[in-house]
């Protein structure tokens, strides 16, 4: 079975090959690298013993994309990671985001149908759901008004999807990831952060091994037991893991719908101090921050229902926190050591 991986070199991307390739997957990626390494290919190859096919260019290219397809019309299906994910960057450059984020899904789409590939897993987020009025948030619950252009982008591209498998043969399974955390095992690869981290975990990594000050906790007043923000954090490994069941599913033709959404997170809420307190415990490290207003924009507090990822993919997240923090540090002292 060959499966296509675009975003293959990213964050989660390259944590997926890995678990494909040991499931007996022949992976190939496309990436244009522009928010990753080529050297992650031999991260991968060092893991799992495989060098993945990899391809370099940009998804939003016609020309390329569809003779990518052409040249590989026997793919057995499509993991579509390729995306810009920040959201303060899509804040401030909208025209970046729904370019790079709808022609990029567009020319894949196209590309498939043309050359009868059927089956596609797309990276969505827990950003569609906004902040829900009833938690733990299941797949049914209303997708609101998305505050950024991020998340406007996963939204329309969720829609893209369903409206091309209404008039086509293309089977989809829609992935809403909640907050991704952590790295592989082997600390061989990992999440890297160009310039000042936006996210919470690499910041908090990067604040202790001394590449930032402080930390800023974003707001201590919500209506929280701490009064910290609360999130779904998961382990990357544990997601990559779903994405090898989507595929297995769709590609046995297992899926019940042509196009299914499934929520990936633990089902726990964790708040910031939370985070900081399993970080200062596993690491031994005490963390500098200060705590700060709110960042425009955050929701007060989501995680997931995961009961039909659970029941109907058959997957479960089985990392702690503790486990998600220990392997974020590790891979922050391994990128120090590599220095
Ligand atoms: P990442 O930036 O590490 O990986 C994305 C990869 O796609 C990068 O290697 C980048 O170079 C590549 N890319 C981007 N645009 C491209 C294009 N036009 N052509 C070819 N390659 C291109 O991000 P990630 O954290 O691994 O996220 C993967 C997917 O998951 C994205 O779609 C993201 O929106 C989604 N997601 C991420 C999170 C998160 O917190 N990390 C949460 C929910 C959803
Ligand atoms: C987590 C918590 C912050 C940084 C983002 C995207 C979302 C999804 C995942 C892609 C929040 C707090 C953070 C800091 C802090 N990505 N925080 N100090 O905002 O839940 O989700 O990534 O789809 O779409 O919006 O993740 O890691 O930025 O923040 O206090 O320096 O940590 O306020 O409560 P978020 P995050």
């Amino acid at each position: 079975m060959k499966i296509l991986v675009t975003g293959g070199t990213g964050y989660i991307g390259s944590h997926t090959v890995v678990e494909l390739q040991q499931s007996g997957y022949q992976v190939v990626i496309v990436d244009n690298l522009s928010n990753s390494y080529a050297s992650v290919v031999d991260q991968i190859e060092k893991i799992s013993g495989i060098r993945p096919d990899f391809e370099e260019f940009d998804l939003c290219d016609e020309k390329r994309t569809l003779d990518f397809f052409k040249r590989h019309s026997d793919l057995d299906g499509v993991i579509h990671f390729a995306a810009f994910k920040a959201v303060g960057e899509s804040v401030a450059e909208p025209l970046k985001y729904y370019h790079n984020n709808l022609q990029s899904l567009i020319l894949i789409l196209k590309g498939m149908q043309e050359n009868g590939i059927q089956n596609i897993v797309f990276s969505s987020s827990c950003t569609v759901y906004g902040q829900p009025d009833e938690l733990p948030v299941t797949e049914s619950a209303p997708i609101k008004e998305a505050w950024s252009p991020y998340g406007h982008t996963k939204q329309i591209s969720e829609k893209i999807i369903q409206n091309n498998a209404n008039v086509t043969d293309i089977r989809a399974t829609l992935l809403r990831y909640f907050n991704p955390i952590g790295a592989h095992e082997s600390a061989l690869i990992g999440e890297l952060p160009i310039g000042v981290p936006n996210n919470l975990v690499p910041f908090i990594t990067q604040t202790a091994i001394g590449l930032r000050e402080k930390l800023s906790v974003f707001g201590e007043d919500y209506n929280t037991p701490d009064g910290t923000a609360i999130r779904d954090y998961i382990h990357v490994v544990d997601l990559a893991k779903a994405h090898v069941i989507a595929v297995d599913r769709l590609v046995k033709n297992k899926n019940q719908k042509q196009v299914e959404v499934f929520n990936l997170g633990t089902g726990n809420g964790f708040s910031v101090l939370e985070v900081i307190n399993s970080f200062e415990k596993v690491s031994a490290q005490k963390l500098n921050y200060q705590i700060v207003d709110r960042r425009p924009g955050d929701v007060e507090q989501v995680w997931a229902d995961t009961r039909f990822a659970n029941d109907v993919l058959g997957w479960k997240a089985e990392k702690s926190l503790d486990e998600m923090m220990l392997s974020a540090w590790n891979w922050e002292l391994a990128l120090k050591k590599a220095k």
